[in-house]
């Protein structure tokens, strides 16, 4: 006979996040092939953010309901086994995958549909059913609140660093990564690029989170509001040579800087749109000039799969690289963690309590 769960979950019909709702739905139990989690801890992400505040709509592969629960990263344990579940038990730490299908090589536009805290249900809940292939272990060394953070913002940076070299051969040694902003994505860049052995130049709005992150290793530090050429500044600090890697964040304010400062056969990876969307100088620039004036390769970055997500908890276990957490916020706190990662103050990731 079926038993159900009762579970807490916030909802939102993306119409912002100040009409967040907490509601309570009957959680079922795991048929065949799935599990049923207890959520510890969620991550917010930026997109997070834009989903809510019904602004996520430049994916046209992805239909979003009416209604959603928000979030897509999350830490948690096994509480029930569906039928046929041979490979998680009960109690065992596990990470959801926000891309749940994406499991290896490339992302498909139904792959992309798929992902979770968007068209597909989200994990800022107390209980959620997932597909058994949809969880990977969560590395022993990390807490909950540490490991929830590394979905979207450590694979991406992850990727961006990795993700044109075959799986399995990290690369970094000798190369100077430029990470714009100190968000989710940027500061695991700078965990994984100093890790790695690579120099990095960070680039912020604020003083304060620049000097934060030069305790994190960070080699160069530019604050892009008093140095609006930062782009001169990364070439200064390359001896004219310009970054291997760009973690490009930024989009419409930053792209054409990246441009200027990326080296003569470089990567630059667009991740981000943070400084808008519609590209100011469109009519003077054309991207594929620009690539080709630079040599440079720009690589559509989508999260990653999971084997190489994997690959990256594996690292960070062989370094013992801890995830830079700003905020913890409690289970009811949801709604302000939500509002102050859509401040933008943060550094680092925030993480929402679902167990106290
Ligand atoms: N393609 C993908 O798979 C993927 C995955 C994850 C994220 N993303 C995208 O990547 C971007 C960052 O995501 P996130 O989760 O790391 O965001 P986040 O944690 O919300 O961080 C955003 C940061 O951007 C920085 N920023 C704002 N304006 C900037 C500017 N003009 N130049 C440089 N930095 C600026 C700010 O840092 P300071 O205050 O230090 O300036 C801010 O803290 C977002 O656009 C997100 O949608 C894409």
């Amino acid at each position: 006979m079926a038993k159900t769960i009762s579970s807490r979950q916030w909802s939102s019909a993306l119409d912002g996040i100040s009409n967040l709702k907490l509601t309570t739905a009957n959680i079922p139990f795991p048929i065949a092939g799935e599990v049923l989690v207890k959520i510890n801890s969620v991550s917010l992400n930026y997109k997070d953010g834009e989903t809510i505040e019904g602004l996520f709509n430049h994916h046209k592969a992805v239909s979003l309901p009416q209604s959603i629960i928000p979030c897509a990263d999350a830490a948690g344990e096994i509480l029930e086994t569906g039928e046929d579940v041979t490979k998680w038990k009960k109690g065992d730490r596990v990470l959801s995958v926000s891309y749940p299908e994406y499991l290896t090589g490339k992302i498909t536009q139904e792959m992309l549909g798929a992902g979770i805290g968007s068209s597909g249900k989200g994990v800022l809940c107390e209980y959620r059913i997932f597909k058994e292939d949809a969880l990977v272990p969560t590395p022993a060394f990390l807490s909950d609140d540490e490991a929830c953070t590394l979905q979207i913002a450590g694979t991406t940076a992850w990727m961006a660093m990795n993700g044109t070299r075959p799986l399995g051969s990290p690369g970094g040694k000798g190369e100077v990564i430029l990470v714009q902003g100190t968000g989710g994505v940027s500061i695991n860049g700078l965990l994984i690029a100093k890790a790695s052995g690579a120099e990095v130049i960070i680039t912020s709005g604020s003083d304060e989170k620049l000097a934060r992150a030069k305790a994190l290793g960070a080699d160069h530090l530019i604050n892009y509001r008093t140095t609006p050429d930062w782009d001169v500044e990364v070439l200064r600090a390359t001896n004219g040579k310009g970054a291997d890697i760009v973690f490009e964040n930024g989009g419409a304010q930053t792209t054409a800087k990246s441009f200027n400062c990326v080296r003569f056969g470089g990567l630059i990876n667009a991740i981000g749109y943070v400084s808008g969307k519609v590209d100011p100088a469109d009519e003077r620039m054309n991207i594929n000039l620009q690539l080709i004036r630079r040599n440079a390769t720009m690589v559509g970055m989508l999260n990653g799969p999971r084997d190489r997500f994997e690959e990256m908890l594996a690292f960070y276990e062989r370094h013992q690289i801890r995830p830079v957490i700003d905020r913890v916020f409690s289970f009811e706190e949801a709604k302000q963690a939500l509002q102050y990662l859509w401040s933008g103050s943060h550094f680092g990731k925030i993480v929402v309590r679902a167990s106290s």
